[in-house]
């Protein structure tokens, strides 16, 4: 028994844009609006199964990606639930909160999967946070085909503990949740050692939760998926060496330290790259690589164009050599 940790792509279901309605706008908790989408011409809309997410082009141009949140069966319309992350968002979050009434619409650009559910004796879900929304469709999933299931849920506040029954009423007896302002811990490490017996472990949640389901599940040898909801923050990645970004056009040197990513570094220096989702998701910040080794972490990028080494995802790729030149 291994580890597995599920950051790439693994299925697409919808590759043609989609113009989809807003048919349904409401806050569910404080702070989280549900958001459901129908087609505009009384189509079925492409399945998907739990784990999926949609790619949402939005009309300031921003794309995000949020999880689908059920119910699975409803063929003619998807559900999103969205945190407003509050004036520190980077536009997606407060545009969709704020700005989206019913008639609206938005692009969707593809259904992905990332995160997919195999089938297990028993399967351990963990969210934080806003990540219930990508475990909730599994939890009903489970529920429907009778197995084994189990799901933890910690918040900060009490206000979001609600979450689950405002998306789901039907499967809470089989769920515990940790208001952290009420000084409730998750017991990470301890639901995980639980998991050791052959049970899958699910995690979706801020990067601090997911970097430590990683080492626990490397130590425990358990079994582990997971999906960030935020990028990982190279504040926190141990391994995270600095090198130097040289700028092919006008051979100026940046250094990007251990703590920064080299699209900020690049944004530091005055150099403006495209970029939307910052999480080596979208692609938009793609830029041209001449020279270096990079450490490609982004989930846009194929196994061949990493390999060549011609190109890189600066909101989230770093380098292994010690310097890179870039095609700026
Ligand atoms: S901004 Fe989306 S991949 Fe970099």
């Amino acid at each position: 028994m291994g580890y597995y940790v599920s950051d790439t792509l693994a299925t697409d279901s919808a590759t043609a844009v989609l113009t989809l309605a807003v048919t349904d706008v409401g806050e569910i908790v404080p702070g989280v609006v549900s958001l459901t989408l129908g087609s505009v011409d009384g189509l079925p809309l492409p399945g998907w199964e739990p784990g999926a997410h949609v790619e949402l082009r939005l009309p300031n141009g921003l794309i995000r990606q949020y999880s689908l949140c059920g119910p699975e069966s409803a063929g003619d319309s998807y559900r999103i639930a969205i945190l407003d992350q509050g004036p520190g968002s980077r536009g997606g979050s407060r545009y969709l909160n704020a700005d989206l009434r019913v008639g609206d619409t938005l692009d969707v650009l593809a259904v992905r999967n990332s995160f997919p559910l195999r089938t297990s004796t028993r399967t351990v879900l963990i969210a934080g946070g806003i990540g219930i929304t990508a475990v909730l469709p599994m939890a009903q999933r489970l529920q429907a085909d009778g197995a084994d299931w189990e799901l933890h849920h910690a918040v900060r506040h009490r206000s979001s503990a609600g979450l689950i029954e405002a998306l789901d009423a039907g499967h809470t007896g089989r769920t515990d949740v940790y208001v952290g302002a009420e000084g409730m811990r998750l017991p990470l490490r301890a639901i995980m050692s639980d998991a050791i017996d052959g049970a899958a472990v699910y995690v979706c949640g801020p990067d601090r939760m997911v970097r430590e389901a990683v080492e626990a599940a490397a130590e425990l040898s358990v079994t582990l998926h997971v999906e960030r909801f935020t990028p990982p923050d190279p504040a926190q990645d141990s391994t995270a060496q600095s090198f130097t970004a040289v700028i092919d056009s006008t051979g100026e040197r940046i250094v990007v330290d251990a703590a920064s990513t080299l699209l900020e570094a690049l944004e530091d220096n005055g150099i403006d790259v495209m970029s939307s989702c910052r999480s080596g998701i979208c692609g938009t910040c793609e830029v041209g690589l001449l020279a270096g080794a990079a450490d490609h972490r982004d989930t846009v990028l194929t196994d061949d164009e990493k390999s060549r080494d011609d190109v890189i995802i600066p909101c989230i790729s770093r380098a292994v050599s010690a310097e890179l030149r870039l095609d700026l």
